[in-house]
């Protein structure tokens, strides 16, 4: 499969740090940050790790993929991110991505992830049904995450990342946010997962199947008790989900 990939030198790096600059100013004054978030976990989460297909490859730019049912809505996304391409073209769509991803937890006010560039563009899309469907039970779960590689504790505290942004009728079917202040990134998205009775609030059927589970359930417990160790897991967590088939030199 053909692809592009970038030259890492120090002018590229500047690039980045450049873009990264870009990114908060944009991310901050459009309140964007959970599609941005929401748009490199859909270009990451594709990775197949036994055929080494799929991953944080830029590929959900291609209109293609773009219309695949679970990115509905991530167009807004990608057009945010193409102001940022146009003054810093070197940028593969791949690192640009990721790099929206670890921005928009940061100015949220979550943890500092470690990014490394270097991923190359796909030049075609990546095949439909690889995310997970929000309809489904804690097996789809270990099923999509397994494939791309990742552990139970992967998919707790990466499902964490709904502690941002909201869910869109007209784009999902589902409706409302996780938690009361969806641009804030803290661990409440636990806390309200454990209530019982949070009117107007979301849960999925996919987050609440994560109680159902002590393996699970424990680590919702304590992200929800504890959240610096939230964070700390996440950070983890969010670094390999953006690094999926990817070998930082
Ligand atoms: C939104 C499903 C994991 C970040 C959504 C929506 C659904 C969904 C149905 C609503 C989309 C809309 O109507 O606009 C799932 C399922 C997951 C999962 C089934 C499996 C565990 C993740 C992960 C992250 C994430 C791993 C990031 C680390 C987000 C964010 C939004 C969102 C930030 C809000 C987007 C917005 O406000 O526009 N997700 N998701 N999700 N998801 Fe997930």
């Amino acid at each position: 499969m053909a692809s592009v990939a970038p030259v890492v030198d120090a002018e590229y790096l500047k690039e980045i740090e450049k873009a990264r600059e870009d990114l908060s100013a944009l991310i901050i004054s459009k309140k964007c940050a959970p599609i941005m978030l929401r748009l490199a976990w859909h270009d990451a989460g594709t990775y197949d790790a036994k055929t080494k297909t799929g991953g944080p490859n830029g590929s959900i730019r291609h209109d293609s993929e773009l219309k695949h049912g679970a990115n509905t809505g991530l167009n807004i996304a990608i057009e945010i991110c193409e102001e940022v391409k146009k003054k810093h073209p070197k940028i593969t769509y791949a690192d640009l991505y990721q790099l929206a991803g670890v921005v928009a937890v940061k100015v949220t006010g979550g943890p500092t992830i470690d990014f490394i560039p270097g991923r190359q563009d796909l030049l075609e899309s990546d095949e439909e049904g690889r995310l997970p469907d929000g309809k489904k039970d804690l097996q789809h779960l270990k099923d999509v995450f397994y494939r791309m590689g990742l552990s139970n504790q992967d998919i707790v505290a990466l499902s964490g990342g709904h502690t941002l942004g909201r869910a869109h009728i007209e784009r999902s079917g589902f409706d409302g946010p996780w938690t009361k202040e969806p641009l804030k990134f803290d661990n409440s998205y636990f806390v309200e997962l454990l209530k019982e009775d949070t009117e107007g609030l979301l849960k999925l059927p996919t987050d609440k199947a994560l109680l159902n589970d002590s393996k699970f359930r424990d680590y919702v417990e304590q992200y929800a008790k504890d959240e610096n160790a939230f964070f700390k897991d996440y950070a983890a967590s969010h670094k390999k989900l953006s690094e999926l088939g990817f070998t930082p030199k």
